[in-house]
C-alpha cells in the first residue's frame, strides 16, 4: 500500500483529436478538487513513450489511470498490461463507426489484464473521472467528502417539476 494518501489521476489519450472528449476528465476532476496530469500517448505511433510512461507512472503518485482512444483503441489495455494500477478505458467516438470499435477494443478485453470500461464519448470522459475520485477515496477522506458534496450538488439541481 501506498505511503502517500495524496495520490493523483493520470489522463492519457492516443491523439490530440481525443482531448474535446477527454478535457471533460479534466473538468470533473476539477469540479471534485481532485490533482491530475494529462498527457497524449499512443501505442502505436509512440509506442516508447506509452512504455516508459507505464513503467513510471505508479512512481509518479498516480493512483488511477484514465486512457481515451479511438478505433482498434489498444491504449488502455497495453497500459494495464505494463502497470497494475487500475486503469480506466473511455472509447473515443470515431468518425466511421461512431465508436463502437473503440468500445468493443476497450470492453472485450480477454481475461488476465482488465480495464474498466466507460460509455462512448463525453459522457464516459465524466465518468471515468467520478469513477477514478471513486477509487481515491477509499483512502482519502477529504476526497471523499469531496465526492459526496459534488454528489449532493448533482442531486439538489435535479428539479421536481419540468415546467
Ligand atoms: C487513436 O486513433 C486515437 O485515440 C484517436 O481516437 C484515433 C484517431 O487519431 P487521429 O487520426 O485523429 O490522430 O489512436
Amino acid at each position: 500500500m501506498k505511503k502517500n494518501r495524496n495520490l493523483k489521476v493520470s489522463i492519457v489519450m492516443g491523439s490530440q483529436s481525443d482531448y474535446k472528449t477527454m478535457r471533460q476528465a479534466e473538468i470533473t476532476l476539477k469540479k471534485i478538487g481532485i490533482s491530475f496530469e494529462t498527457k497524449i500517448v499512443s501505442a502505436h505511433r509512440t509506442p516508447k513513450r506509452m512504455y516508459n510512461y507505464a513503467l513510471k507512472v505508479e512512481q509518479n503518485n498516480i493512483g488511477v489511470i484514465i486512457a481515451g482512444a479511438g478505433g482498434s483503441a489498444h491504449l488502455p489495455g497495453m497500459i494495464s498490461a505494463l502497470t497494475s494500477l487500475p486503469v480506466l478505458g473511455v472509447p473515443i467516438e470515431s468518425k466511421k463507426l461512431k465508436g463502437l470499435d473503440s468500445l468493443l477494443s476497450i470492453a472485450q478485453m480477454p481475461k488476465g489484464i482488465p480495464v474498466g470500461t466507460l460509455a462512448i464519448g463525453e459522457d464516459g470522459a465524466i465518468n471515468a473521472a467520478l469513477l477514478a475520485a471513486s477509487i481515491i477515496a477509499n483512502q482519502n477522506a477529504s476526497v471523499k467528502r469531496k465526492l459526496i458534496n459534488w454528489r449532493s450538488s448533482q442531486t439538489k439541481s435535479v428539479k421536481k417539476n419540468p415546467k
